[in-house]
């Protein structure tokens, strides 16, 4: 008879939610603080300088990515046609460029982990357009998330809602439980058929981060062995949330103040 793989899926108990929540909000604090230096002119370099100074010396908490598998910077910045895990640089952004800021911050051993996508000036319609859709794609996936829903049922509502934009959605990376651990169980995957996977319990905490490419859903390794690139150099978005599985459905642990303020 074959085992199935040992679940290693963690509930959070309502003191490591605490913290997780605490984790999230200066994750959204990082992002809020970085969002008016997103101009034209400026480099991912100094972005990453800012968010680095601001969790270090203003939160008192660690930038997750900094040495992580050996990841040099403390934060990810995938400008236009990068998928994900760019590493800041000396390049300037110009108007019209898309980039995605990501942020992971440890705080009292916990992960919060979120990223959001700007537009650098003025940006041609089809780049806001993507960013829009795929943001909705994430929301579409955080409205399945109760307990009693299955991982599947947020993958499908991700990829159903892309899809239907003439989008694709990429597979190779995928969200995942947060918590202790920056990557833990399960896999969120942002495709899939709804009613199957993993059930989903109350005190489960993992992101939901898709990325979606306005052209194929294919993406390429560059030689830096980070960053992640589409194979056909169309651009490509993505937005992500932490989240937590309550009693009465979703709590969003990564809401930034303008978020906050509106529920
Ligand atoms: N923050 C990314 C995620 O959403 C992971 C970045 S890993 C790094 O999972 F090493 F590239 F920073
Ligand atoms: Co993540
Ligand atoms: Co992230």
């Amino acid at each position: 008879m074959l085992m199935a793989r040992q679940s290693t899926v963690t509930i959070k108990s309502p003191e490591e939610q605490a913290i997780m929540r605490e984790a999230g909000r200066l994750t959204a604090d990082v992002l809020d603080m970085i969002a008016p230096f997103v101009v034209p002119g400026v480099s991912t370099d100094e972005l990453d300088r800012r968010c680095h100074d601001y969790i270090v010396n203003v939160q008192r908490a660690v930038p997750a990515p900094l040495n992580y598998k050996g990841f040099p910077k403390s934060i990810c910045t995938s400008v236009n046609h990068v998928v994900c895990h760019g590493i800041p640089g000396d390049k300037r952004l110009k108007a019209g460029d898309v980039v995605n800021v990501d942020v992971t911050v440890i705080h009292d051993g916990f992960h919060g982990d979120s990223s959001r996508m700007f537009m650098v000036g003025k940006c041609p319609v089809q780049a806001e357009r993507l960013s829009r859709i795929a943001h909705e794609a994430m929301w579409e996936g955080i409205r399945q998330v109760r307990p009693g829903a299955r991982l599947g049922d947020i993958g499908h509502a991700v990829q159903r809602h892309a899809e239907s934009h003439g989008y694709s959605i990429v597979r190779e990376y995928c969200g995942h439980g947060i918590g202790r651990v920056f990557h833990e169980d399960p896999q969120v995957l942002h495709y899939g058929e709804p009613g199957t996977g993993l059930e989903l319990l109350p005190g489960m905490t993992f992101t939901i981060e898709p990325m979606v490419n306005a052209g194929k859903r294919h993406v390429k390794l560059l030689p830096d062995g980070w960053t992640v690139v589409t194979k056909d150099h169309s651009l490509s978005a993505q937005w992500e949330h932490t989240v937590l599985v309550t009693a009465g459905g979703v709590e969003i642990l990564t809401l930034g103040a303008a978020d906050r303020a509106a529920t």
